[in-house]
């Protein structure tokens, strides 16, 4: 099967199991549902496709590709509010403070949080409570003071900062804010089949480098109506981005580099990681 359509599989497969997560008529609940909807899915993907490499496919990997994607969509949520970047669209659509309010969007992202750590530590998810309980101590890590969220608050910081951040800086900002949470998805297929980890960690690691220039590039270049970007902050003259320091050629040099970085450390799985190879591609080359 290809890389196409494997995405599109679990695309199909965690939208049909994040609609039937969220129950409820309340504003927050259709708040959760209206963030929950849309997105490439890749953190989802990376977590199916890493199981299916450790021989755990199946509804357990779609539960824990889930709870990414939740916890995922509880950081853009807040990550759009006027006190982060203050942003009106988000995949072309409204963000859900314009939608609705601020106390709307900070509950859905605080309620898409939890969804994911219930998401992750039910049985469905893996038989073995231990599996599990490894899975939530390392996502708790990826997604709090050590990962995202230092990432984030490093961003907010820079946009005030006297002088532009050096390219470690951004280096260790961007492993935070998006680094982290794709790590996790690399890691945690290898621990639903109990494999060992470190191959899959270095590929995301460096995908997920790749993947937050692509980001940086899209915000530069991106058509505000196409994509919903360019619209807020993330397209301030003071955002440290590789794009602010390289320039768009150097940044899509550097973003091809970790691509192909982030494909040999697939070594160990051979052809069966076509597909991963392939998603490391379109993590540099994609247009949204
Ligand atoms: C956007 O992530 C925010 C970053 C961390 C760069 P994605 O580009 O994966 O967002 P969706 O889920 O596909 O919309
Ligand atoms: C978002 O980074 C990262 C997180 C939400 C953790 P950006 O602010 O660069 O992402 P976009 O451009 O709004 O999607
Ligand atoms: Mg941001
Ligand atoms: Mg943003
Ligand atoms: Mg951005």
């Amino acid at each position: 099967m290809s890389f196409e359509a494997r995405l599109a599989a679990a695309q199909a497969a965690l939208g049909a199991r994040l609609s039937r997560a969220v129950v409820g008529e309340a504003p927050v609940h259709a708040a959760m549902r209206h963030a929950l909807d849309g997105g490439k899915r890749l953190r989802g993907f990376l977590v199916i496709e890493g199981a299916r490499l450790h021989g755990a496919a199946g509804a357990g990997a779609v539960e824990a590709g889930a709870a990414i994607e939740a916890l995922h969509a509880y950081s853009l949520v807040h990550d759009d509010l006027p006190a982060m970047d203050d942003d009106a669209l988000r995949r072309g659509r409204p963000t859900v403070h314009v939608r609705w309010d601020e106390a709307t969007a900070i509950l859905a992202g605080d309620a898409l949080q939890s969804l994911a750590f219930e998401l992750l530590s039910a049985p469905e998810c893996h038989p073995d409570a231990a599996v599990r309980a490894a899975l939530v101590l390392d996502l708790a890590r990826a997604a709090g003071m050590r990962g995202m969220v230092l990432g984030q608050a490093l961003d907010i910081a820079a946009e005030s900062a006297g002088a532009p951040l050096t390219l470690p800086e951004i280096e260790a900002l961007q492993a935070g804010k998006t680094g982290a949470l794709i790590e996790w998805s690399g890691r945690a297929g290898a621990l639903l089949g109990g494999g060992d980890p470190a191959p899959l960690a270095a590929y995301a690691r460096a995908l997920g480098r790749a993947f937050q220039i692509a980001d940086d590039i899209l915000d530069v270049e991106g058509d505000a109506a196409a994509t919903g970007k360019a619209v807020g902050k993330d397209a301030g003259a003071n955002k440290a981005t590789f794009v602010s320091l390289l320039g768009l050629d150097g940044a899509r040099a550097r973003a091809r580099d970790l691509a192909d970085e982030a494909c040999a450390a697939l070594a160990p799985y051979g052809g069966a990681a076509a597909a991963l190879r392939d998603c490391a591609r379109f993590a540099v080359d994609r247009d949204r």
